[in-house]
């Protein structure tokens, strides 16, 4: 069974909604083909994802810290949930930086750091053949621009820049702050609020910026940071540091592989939380493949396709028909 049909049955065995659909109805069959649009981009960000294995949970983190900002600043449901989808989404372009600059430890050079700075017009141009395309293209494109000008790729300034490109680049920097790298630990969550607290108005919204400094004070996101999906905290291999990401579908007994020093694992039931324990073994070329996180993606397109109107993502879709 492929990807897709593997997602879209977990869709389809908890349905989005509440309503009483008559089966094969045109409503329902619109969802369904709606829920393979979306999981399809889901699918190849989750990938981007694992090509850059420091990043664990990254993108599950940043859409759940715009869904709550979004939330937070007074948008309703549906925009929250359209918002919490670029959050997902913002990092495509990641797929074009070569390995050695993705993944470099050291400081990078300025020629380095201008091919970094391609991957939101390389993350809009993946996007461009994509039906939801228009959904989610100012977080992939414009999540690096700052209220001051002084962002990329377009410079421009804090009324020019979309509400969803504002949250989502507010939540990746937060995020960037507070996650640990095998060569240094994330910050306590105050620490990266109180730099947010300086820049307000230069780099973040100010705003935005004190809505989001509210919710890390008042412990809104301790349950996200150092997470990678609804309860299940980051594990750290004990041998190199690396982030070890547990799935939802996995159980006592998997095994689980350290993708960059190749230490297998086992999971243990501690407390009824899973806890891997190393075996001392190593895994091989295809115990490192990475496996997506299939559950993941199926209760972001449920979740997205419950808070949405039907009618706004057919709508998107129609004008990127027509535009395209
Ligand atoms: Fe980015």
């Amino acid at each position: 069974m492929g990807i897709f049909d593997r997602v879209g049955q977990l869709v389809r065995s908890q349905p989005a909604t509440s309503k009483a659909l008559a089966p094969e109805s045109n409503q329902q069959m619109l969802e369904a083909h709606l829920s393979s649009l979306l999981a399809s981009l889901l699918t190849m960000a989750w990938f981007v994802e694992a090509r850059d294995p420091y990043t664990g949970g990254h993108l599950w983190r940043v859409s759940r810290f715009a869904l709550l900002l979004a939330e937070t600043s007074g948008l309703n449901k549906a925009q929250a949930a359209q918002i919490s989808l670029g959050g997902f989404l913002h990092d495509l372009g990641k797929i074009g930086i070569p390995d050695a600059i993705l993944g470099k430890t050291s400081r990078l050079t300025d020629d380095e750091y201008d091919v970094i700075k391609t991957h939101p017009e390389m993350g809009f141009r993946m996007l461009g053949g994509h039906p939801l395309a228009d959904f989610v293209k100012d977080a992939v494109l414009l999540h690096h621009e700052r209220p001051d000008g002084k962002g990329y790729p377009r410079g421009l300034l804090e009324d020019e820049i979309p509400l969803m490109a504002k949250i989502v680049g507010l939540c990746d920097a937060f995020d960037a702050m507070t996650s640990s790298r095998p060569y240094r630990s994330g910050m306590p969550i105050e620490k990266a609020l109180s730099i947010i607290e300086s820049n307000l108005g230069t780099q973040f919204d100010a705003k935005l910026g004190s809505l989001f400094i509210d919710l890390g004070r008042q412990k809104q996101l301790d349950l996200i940071v150092g997470y990678s999906d609804d309860g299940i905290p980051l594990e750290q291999c004990q041998a190199c540091g690396l982030t070890l990401v547990i799935h939802k579908e996995h159980k006592a007994g998997d095994h689980l592989f350290c993708r960059q020093c190749t230490g297998e694992f086992v999971l243990d039931d501690v407390n009824g939380s899973l806890s891997p324990i190393a075996t001392g073994r190593r895994g091989s070329a295809s115990d490192l493949e990475p496996h997506l996180d299939q559950q993941l993606i199926a209760n972001t397109v449920k979740q997205s396709i419950a808070a949405m109107p039907i009618t706004d993502l057919t709508q998107a879709v129609m004008s990127n028909f027509k535009s395209s």
